[in-house]
């Protein structure tokens, strides 16, 4: 017996020799090496493991050759170790570690030592311990990276996307998506617990208009026909009211043809929900209660509820858009009656024409030079504004271009409504209500990041009420409804569906959090012959009403419950979360802003055979 052992040894220490120097055994070599199990996530050695036995796996992170020690720095998704390999102790080991380079796959066999003082890393958690190495294994190796992993190294977006599963190595962005896994997981639990059912609607069906292009499927059983990716589950949700299932909630992918940005993607995905008997306050309270769980389980934060409340007029007037960020004050005020009558001509003609003059106050002016506020005024431009004019307030009056053709009782207005005193700086915009809210919401934003007016720790939600039911499309020459064409009007407001659809209410309600729209939702209209109402105010026929929501009309009438709920940008609540720039750095595989996809190519073009399956041309 212990013969046979020593002959199958014998056996093992040759066959390693052996594949140690064929290339060709490499798959054989993996097997051996994994006899070990791992014992730890590289990045969660910490002192209290020194004089273990440990067996790591991991990533070459990076590489440093002291010609007598070599180190290498070990990374797995949990974070890097750093291990040793000491020529007088373990001479195979080391010989094999000259071989190694970056991003190789390596398995070693150690024992966790504690630093001596003066090597102790604080930037690393496993900065206090090494591992010194008995073994290694190397399980794969790299070609050179097209980039370096660090994460510090300037790398074209491009480059990372196209190898995006390298990209994805790197520790920032791993991070975001292993956060993006918790705050699903949180959301799950919440709304579990809360009584939800978590139901999959179809994603090849018919349209339901979110305001964006389609994505169309051609058919290839109904030559000519399509179906839609769906912009969101609205239809099926509200569906599942008339069914009786109470409390709706799905984790969802939903498809925009629309121009992208920072914050948007073709294909997104939605934290979707539905109730019924419910009233605006039951949605409201219930999605605090899940912010503030998911902010506390994921990121540690304990949020202030209730959120406060602004209604959309009150957003417009006072930050000049209804995803106003919070997280500072620079408000917008409204100066049209003092401006209107000043002998300043630029203003009062745009008074007389119908428009407005708002203005904003930096009590602190002196920061802003004469040419950054010709840069701002080229700012405002990008916005339709004419202008940017501009005072300096003083002990006793105003310095400026325009500063002549104000009278002493208007300037005392001014000061006085402004709240400006000496030193103080008043922006002011006049044009037609849009442009004025537009340039001046705007430059609000860039002047406080320009002057570092924003607390990048903040978490501020502010949840908007009373939305506007249509707005009027100068383009379409018709209403089109600001949120979707399902919305309940205000009970009082119905009547004027038929009279008057711009002065109508709706029943909805978004979330803004530090000045992104992350979630929008609304009570819905629960009745046939309101629905029909709404889609006539809409511009659509009885016809046209029919074909494209029939389904919807005829549900109506088998008993709907009242109902409402909301959706939230999964994704743009993320990166807020995150603290990311883009979109794109809290999902996987994202697609550029021109909507391919550089790793997989997709778009791409598809075969003629392909093409004639399904009854299609290309021109
Ligand atoms: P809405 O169209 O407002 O509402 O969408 C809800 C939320 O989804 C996010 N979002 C996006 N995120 C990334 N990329 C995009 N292209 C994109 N488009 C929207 C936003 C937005 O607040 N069915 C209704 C909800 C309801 O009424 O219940 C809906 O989809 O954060
Ligand atoms: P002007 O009298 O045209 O030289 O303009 C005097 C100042 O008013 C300049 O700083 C302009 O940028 C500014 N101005 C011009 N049009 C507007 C406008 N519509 N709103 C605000 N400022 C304006």
């Amino acid at each position: 017996m212990v013969f046979f052992d020593f002959l199958r040894l014998c056996q093992i220490i040759q066959l390693i020799q052996w594949l140690r120097t064929s290339k060709k055994g490499d798959d054989l070599l993996s097997e051996f090496i994994t006899e070990d199990k791992r014992t730890h996530y590289c990045g969660n050695i910490r002192a209290q493991h020194a004089g273990e036995d440990v067996v790591l796996m991991g990533w070459v992170h990076r590489r440093r050759d002291l010609g007598g020690l070599i180190f290498i720095d070990l990374r797995d998704r949990e974070g890097i170790v750093q291990i040793v390999f000491d020529p007088e102790k373990k001479s195979q080991a080391h010989a094999l570690a000259h071989d190694i380079r970056s991003e190789f796959v390596l398995a070693i066999k150690g024992r966790v030592n504690l630093r001596p003082a003066d090597m102790i890393n604080p930037s690393l958690k496993t900065g206090e311990v090494e591992v010194i190495t008995d073994e290694l294994e190397i399980l794969n190796e790299s070609d050179t990276p097209p980039f370096v992993l660090d994460g510090e190294t300037e790398v074209s977006e491009n480059l990372l996307l196209k190898y995006r599963y390298l990209d994805l190595r790197r520790r920032g962005i791993q991070q975001n998506i292993i956060l993006r896994s918790r705050v699903a997981a949180e959301t799950r639990s919440y709304l579990q617990k809360e009584g939800f059912i978590e139901i999959e609607t179809p994603f090849l069906t018919k349209s339901t208009p979110e305001g964006a292009r389609d994505y169309l499927v051609p058919s290839r059983v109904s030559p000519g026909a399509f179906y839609a990716l769906p912009q969101s589950p609205q239809l099926f949700k509200q569906l599942l009211m008339v069914s009786g299932f109470d409390k709706y909630y799905q984790i969802v992918k939903c498809f925009r043809d629309e121009d992208l940005r920072a914050d948007r993607q073709p294909e997104f995905t939605q934290i979707d929900m539905e109730m019924s008997f419910i009233s605006e306050s039951d949605i409201i309270n219930t999605i605090e209660g899940m912010m503030a769980h998911i902010f506390k389980a994921c990121l540690d934060r304990e949020l202030q509820v209730p959120f406060p409340r602004l209604t959309y007029r009150e957003a417009i007037d006072r930050y000049g858009r209804d995803n106003p960020d919070t997280r500072f004050s620079l408000e917008l005020e409204d100066l049209t009656d003092i401006a209107g009558g000043s002998g300043f001509r630029v203003f009062s003609e745009v008074v007389k024409n119908g428009g407005m003059v708002k203005a904003l106050l930096l009590a602190d002016g002196k920061t802003l030079s004469r040419k950054d506020l010709d840069a701002l005024g080229g700012f405002v431009g990008g916005y339709g504004a004419k202008g940017l004019a501009w005072v300096r307030v003083n002990e006793d009056g105003w310095t400026g271009s325009i500063a002549k053709f104000f009278d002493q009782e208007e300037i005392k207005r001014i000061n006085e409504k402004m709240g400006a005193g000496p030193g103080s700086l008043i922006l002011f915009v006049a044009d037609t209500e849009d442009v004025v809210n537009n340039a001046l919401g705007a430059l609000r934003i860039h002047l406080a990041e320009k002057l570092g007016l924003i607390d990048a720790d903040v978490f501020a939600f502010t949840w908007i009420t009373e939305f506007p039911m249509f707005e009027y499309s100068k383009t379409e020459d018709r209403y089109m409804a600001t949120h979707h064409p399902f919305t309940s009007p205000v009970a009082q407001d119905i009547p004027l569906l038929e009279t008057d659809p711009g002065k109508v209410r709706a029943r909805a309600y978004d979330l803004v959090l530090n000045g992104s729209e992350i979630g929008g939702g609304s009570i819905r209209i629960h009745k046939s012959d309101v629905q029909s109402m709404a889609f006539k105010a809409l511009g659509l026929s009885e016809d046209e009403a029919r074909a494209k929501f029939g389904f919807l009309l005829d549900a109506l009438k088998y008993g709907t419950p009242p109902h409402g709920g909301i959706a939230f940008g999964l994704d743009r609540m993320l990166m807020i979360m995150a603290g990311a720039e883009s979109i794109r750095d809290v999902i996987a595989f994202p697609k550029t802003l021109k909507a391919t996809c550089l790793l997989t190519g997709a778009p791409s073009e598809v075969s003629a055979e392909q093409l004639a399956e399904l009854s299609l041309k290309t021109i």
